[in-house]
């Protein structure tokens, strides 16, 4: 196995690897592993855009408690304060660099969406902020000397030496390589590829999660994932988010028969949050016998919904729906996991020498639920966190010099990897879906048995390997979720609909023999609301 050294390895290039990188860059030389090609994240797809609480009528302390009540009480303060903080300068930075959001004349346009008391969302190109905001890190990560890219490169384990992480084993063009580096920091996103139904694109399989866990790091509460209620459902076409901001715009739900049906869930009706609209829509699915409910723009001006929502707009075109004049249909699909590795403000996981940021990472920032358009401004404030902290950490510190290693003696090979992977992806949107039970959640468990023998090998081609850190990943996760008897944020109980008791998260860490072992730490109690600045 040849051995490639660095200062920093970064892994994943979606917003927090990029700004991680960008902050490492004046230290030392970066390498961006990533397994396709730069761009293709979650953060491309990201449409409705980014949190920040700068616009006339917001506070910080106002976008604090928005993000507190969406997490349903469980939110760790410490990081929410982070992000609500440092946001504008990082959003100010990257304006700076080049971005170009959304402006009504010369000042900055902001939008509403679900559970946010002011319009506080910033977009760009109408619906494609993230893609603006990679197209900018892109650049700029391109102009920084030192920072190396090995695209198409698909990390298989991280280097775990004395405790400490050493750097990664990393597949590229079918050769295996050990990358050793001072610091490593895993930005690798989340895993809704697990689900058969999610907004998320082909590349989120929930690696860094498996290979951090694998690697002795603590994950925390792994059952929390957000599904967001309106992806497109029609014959043929992709699963594409419809941006909550056309509910923020005023686009209203309708059930098969046309009846406008949010109010009687909720009093924020469209607006309330994503778990309720969700539930809400799989209810009148049920209720209507229907795959589908409708998301209805018809009654908005077209020439603003076309000007609002341009790549919604020609998606939409392509497969015969005109959202100007043809409500659309929807159903709930999978959209971020709000567990992860487990980090302090700074992206410093349990193992010494690795860091994680963006939905890979746990910081606690999204409780049980995400407040819409955090997670944008999350990898731009906790990725030039993480860097910070690995540059300071190993200031000093030359790249580990360890002995030779050959490649594992033999590879694995997994038969029938794709009914298996439908198989996977069926079961967990089924079983550990939106609505989930002991019954459904035991029978999840008992189909995850039968791919043991997957997680027990080593693979060489990236989709076996995409599979492998489905499957751990997944069991996690319906482990998390059958421990969870209660109900709270995203995670929803029908056998315990109860939120009493529900105030704890849960650490998980992998022994050496694969079991899972598990610690639950009750949240503390509030502290007194922030004082709005
Ligand atoms: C959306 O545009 O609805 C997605 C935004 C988010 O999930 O934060």
């Amino acid at each position: 196995m040849e051995t490639e050294k660095t200062d920093f390895l970064i892994i994943g290039s979606g917003v927090a690897g990029l700004r991680a990188a960008i902050e490492l860059a004046s230290h030392g030389e970066v390498l961006v592993v990533t397994k396709d090609v730069m761009r293709e994240s979650s953060t491309e797809y990201a449409q409705g855009g980014v949190a920040v609480a700068m616009s006339d009528e917001d506070r910080v302390g106002i976008h604090f408690e928005d993000t507190l009540k969406a997490g349903d009480g469980l939110c760790r303060e410490d990081a929410v304060r982070v992000l609500v903080e440092e946001g504008a300068e990082r959003i100010i930075e990257l304006i700076e660099w080049g971005a170009e959001f959304d402006r009504a004349g010369t000042k900055l346009d902001f939008t509403l969406e679900a559970a946010h008391s002011r319009r506080r969302v910033l977009h760009a190109h109408g619906d494609s902020t993230g893609r603006e905001i990679e197209r900018v890190l892109i650049n700029k990560v391109v102009s920084l000397e030192g920072v190396r890219r090995f695209p198409f490169s698909m990390t298989v384990d991280l280097v775990v030496d004395g405790g400490e992480c050493r750097g990664a084993y990393v597949l590229k063009e079918g050769r295996m390589y050990r990358v050793l580096a001072r610091a490593t920091v895993l930005a690798t996103g989340g895993g809704g590829q697990m689900f058969s139904r999610t907004t998320n694109p082909p590349v989120t399989t929930s690696d860094g999660m498996a290979i951090a866990l694998r690697a002795g790091a603590v994950l925390e509460d792994m059952e929390f994932v957000q599904f967001h209620p309106t992806v497109l459902f029609a014959p043929a076409a992709p699963q594409f988010l419809l941006s909550e901001a056309m509910r923020g715009e005023g686009g209203i739900l309708r059930n098969i028969y046309g009846e406008p049906f949010m109010k009687n869930y909720h009093p924020d009706a469209e607006l309330a949050p994503r778990d309720v609209v969700s539930r809400a829509i799989i209810s009148e699915m049920v209720r209507t016998s229907s795959p589908y409910v409708y998301l209805d723009l018809t009654h908005l001006d077209p020439a603003f919904v076309k000007r609002r929502f341009p790549r919604i707009y020609r998606t939409c075109l392509q497969y015969d729906i005109d959202i100007t004049r043809d409500r659309i249909p929807v159903s709930p699909a999978a959209h971020y996991m709000m567990g992860g590795v487990r980090t302090d403000t700074n992206g410093r996981t349990n193992i010494e020498g690795l860091y994680a940021a963006g939905e890979v990472a746990c910081t606690g920032v999204h409780g049980a639920n995400r407040l819409a358009s955090n997670s944008l401004l999350e990898g731009l404030v906790f990725g030039a966190k993480a860097g910070e902290a690995a540059a300071e950490a190993s200031a000093g510190r030359a790249v580990p010099d360890l002995p030779a290693v050959a490649s594992p003696p033999a590879y694995g090979r997994i038969d029938g990897y794709e009914e298996i992977k439908t198989r996977l992806r069926r079961l967990m949107w089924d079983r550990v879906g939106i609505i989930r039970c002991a019954e459904s959640l035991g029978a999840a468990r008992e189909e995850l048995s039968n791919f043991a023998d997957i997680l027990r090998h080593q693979y060489r081609t990236r989709e076996e390997l995409e599979l492998k850190n489905m499957i751990q990943t997944a069991a996690l996760v319906t482990e998390a979720a059958l421990q969870r008897r209660c109900s709270i944020g995203a995670h929803y109980r029908s056998d315990f609909p109860q939120k009493e008791g529900c105030c704890f998260h849960v650490e998980w860490r992998m022994e050496g023999d694969g079991s899972l072992v598990s610690r639950r730490l009750w949240q503390p109690a509030r502290e007194e609301p922030a004082a709005e600045g």
